[in-house]
């Protein structure tokens, strides 16, 4: 897109709903609902600002290699990343949750190698490799929870909100790995190139954040 051009990388769904209203209080808003829209590239009321509405995990890939100038990430996807080519300037505060090991009471009490299910496979492996025990994880897409009841693995790493999910499948929490909350990321080069109209966006969102914060 042209050097004029600030392209925001967003998730459908939560992130993108959450955003909004932070986008709102920034004088952005979108022409198309990507709800409804099939368009992937979405005009705003300013010309100079486009939306890009892809899959939450990819939002780092398209910030890292500058095919967006900046997005909307979970933490926890930040985390399995690793943030390679990307500056994380803004906490914005939506999409909070917990980042848990999770399993039937007592999962992670044996003595032997743990089975461990998870979409989140790097930071699983650091985070055990950080405890010093001995874990073998499995590649899950979704539905984690699922993974101990049918006897998959011990226990899961998945987010964690209310705690339904877990309760309705007869599941607790057993240890906490991080605080999540979605973060403004932004490439490194556009940071240089764009600076003053990057600039002026991350101040204006910062000030969003801080009156959300405040009318909370
Ligand atoms: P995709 O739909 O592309 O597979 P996804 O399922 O990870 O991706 P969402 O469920 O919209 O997409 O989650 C986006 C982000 O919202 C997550 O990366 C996480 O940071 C946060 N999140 C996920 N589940 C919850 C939850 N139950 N409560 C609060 N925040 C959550
Ligand atoms: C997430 C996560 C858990 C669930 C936790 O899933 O993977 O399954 O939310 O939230 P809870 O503690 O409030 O139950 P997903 O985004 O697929 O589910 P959701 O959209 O129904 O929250």
């Amino acid at each position: 897109m042209s050097n004029e051009t600030l392209t925001i990388a967003l998730s459908k769904g939560r992130i993108y709903k959450d955003t909004l209203p932070l986008l709102a209080a920034a004088s952005i808003t979108p022409v198309d609902d990507p709800e409804t829209s099939r368009k992937l590239i979405l005009d705003t009321n300013l010309p100079e600002v486009k939306l890009v509405v892809i899959r939450a995990a990819d939002v780092p890939t398209y910030v890292q290699y500058g095919a967006a100038d900046l997005g909307v990430s979970g933490k926890d996807v930040l985390m399995e990343h690793g943030g390679e080519g990307i500056y994380e300037p803004l906490d914005l505060g939506i999409a909070r949750c917990k980042l848990m090991v999770a399993g039937r009471p007592g999962a992670t009490e044996t003595e032997g190698r743990l089975r461990v299910a998870t979409k989140f496979v790097n930071t699983t492996r650091r985070y055990y490799a950080e405890q010093g025990r001995q874990v073998e994880i499995i590649k899950l897409y979704g539905s984690m929870e699922l993974a101990p009841i049918v006897g998959l693995a011990d226990c899961i790493v998945d987010l964690v909100d209310t705690g339904n999910t877990l309760r309705a499948n007869g599941l607790v929490p057993l240890e906490h790995i991080a605080d999540i909350s979605s973060r403004l990321v932004v490439n490194k080069a556009s940071m240089k190139m764009k600076s003053a109209r990057m600039k002026d966006l991350i101040q204006r969102l910062a000030e969003a954040v801080d009156q959300a914060a405040a009318a909370a």
